[in-house]
């Protein structure tokens, strides 16, 4: 159902445009799956002034910025009609007495240039659509340089007895790096606790360099094939200093004295934790804790590093040095990089190889910057 808003009122002082589009950011409810639709009425009483869309992503963030002061004006407009597809059409785009009916241009997953705010629903099934197609293996194998160093092989994989992962297969060259990207619970996450050892496999089969690695224990990983799985935040131990934090990673591997020498190229490199170097972890901001997590990586020195969603909720300025760190980790140390990230513009500026799971399954695969590229990815993912 779409309903529209024709929003002659306010026309008087700003462009419909832009007032429309404030009314599609607000419809979109924070607990997405369901559905929202706007009230002719209630649209007129938007102010003008209020106008304030920011180009942000899917359901939440859209709805973060959504001015919340004006309960009332949203209660009113926001119904709770259990409807499949979100259609807030942009109405009267050019002109506020005449309403178009033919300014449908679809845009979505939250920000850009929205004309049409798609339902997280919606953004799967679509996703799920292009899915169907998926790439062959003989794609996978070109995109790691048909060389591939860790290799999944249909992989069927998931929690209890539940299936997440079904046939699922990928190849990353030595040194390169793969990012994940996909819709909340695809099953990104999953890909990595398999590779760490984390979920039940049923069936399938994970190599490193050819030696099979699929049942090794989560404690084996490290030190037997070299695998680092970067845990979202909780890993760091606030009593301990940060300089013993940065150890704990070589402590892991058993060797010490190298951990020690890699810490000191750590501090050597990021003043911000060298300053730090003896206070206890636990009087470091987010983002100083996640530079400390993710430059443990150098000290554990692993062959095949797993980072889950390294930007999550950190300002720009350390989001940038987690990337310089993982840029480091890749290009100067060489080590091969497997990420999930939700800043799908970042994360597949940075890689190699980008996937978009969608439903435990690979809907597309290709070059990072060429993905960023694709109009499904942009419209799905990114909002473009
Ligand atoms: N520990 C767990 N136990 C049971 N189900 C889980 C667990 N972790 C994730 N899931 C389920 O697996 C699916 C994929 O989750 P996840 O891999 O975390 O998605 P993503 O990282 O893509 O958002 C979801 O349906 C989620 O509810
Ligand atoms: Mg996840």
């Amino acid at each position: 159902m779409a309903t529209k808003t024709t929003g002659k009122k306010a026309t008087a002082k700003k462009p419909a445009a832009t007032k429309a589009k404030t009314v599609a950011a607000k419809t979109v409810k924070p607990k997405n799956t369901s559905v929202s639709a706007v009230k002719k009425t209630a649209a007129k009483k938007v102010p003008a002034k209020k106008v304030a869309v920011k180009k942000t992503t899917a359901k939440n963030e859209a709805v973060k910025k959504a001015p919340v002061k004006k309960a009332s004006v949203k209660k009113a407009r926001v119904k709770k009609a259990p409807v499949k597809n979100v259609k807030v059409k942009k109405t009267a785009a050019k002109s506020a007495s005449k309403p178009s009916k033919t300014t449908k241009k679809i845009s979505g997953y939250g920000a850009g240039d929205v004309n049409v705010v798609m339902s997280v629903d919606q953004v799967a099934k679509e996703a799920a659509n292009i899915a169907s197609k998926g790439p062959s293996k003989s794609d996978l194998d070109k995109l790691a340089k048909n060389d591939a160093f860790f290799q999944i092989e249909d992989l069927r994989a998931g929690y209890g007895k539940m299936e997440i992962l079904h046939n699922f297969s990928m190849r990353v060259g030595q040194g390169q790096s793969l990012c994940l990207i996909g819709p909340n619970g695809a099953g990104k996450s999953t890909v990595l606790h398999s590779i760490f050892g984390f979920t039940n496999i049923f069936s399938g089969k994970i190599t490193i360099n050819g030696c099979d690695v699929t049942s090794l224990k989560p404690s084996e990983k490290l030190s037997t094939a070299g695998i680092a799985y970067i845990l979202q935040d909780k890993s760091v131990f606030p009593q301990m200093t940060v300089e013993e934090n940065l150890l704990m990673g070589g402590f892991l591997k058993g060797r010490p004295a190298e951990a020690k020498a890699a810490a000191e190229l750590v501090f050597d490199k990021y003043s911000r934790l060298a300053d730090r170097r003896n206070k206890p972890a636990g009087v470091l901001s987010g983002g100083e804790r996640r530079l400390l997590e993710i430059s443990r990586a150098l000290v554990m020195n692993p062959e095949v590093l797993l980072v889950d969603e390294p930007s999550i909720g950190l300002e720009p300025r350390f989001i940038d040095m987690v990337f310089e760190i993982l840029y480091d980790l890749q290009k100067t140390d060489g080590k091969t990089i497997i990420m999930v990230e939700q800043n799908a513009k970042k994360g597949l500026d940075f890689a190699d190889i980008g996937y978009v799971l969608v439903s435990g399954e690979t809907a597309l695969a290709d070059n990072g910057r060429k993905l960023l590229q694709n109009p499904d990815v942009g419209r799905l993912f990114l909002g473009g």
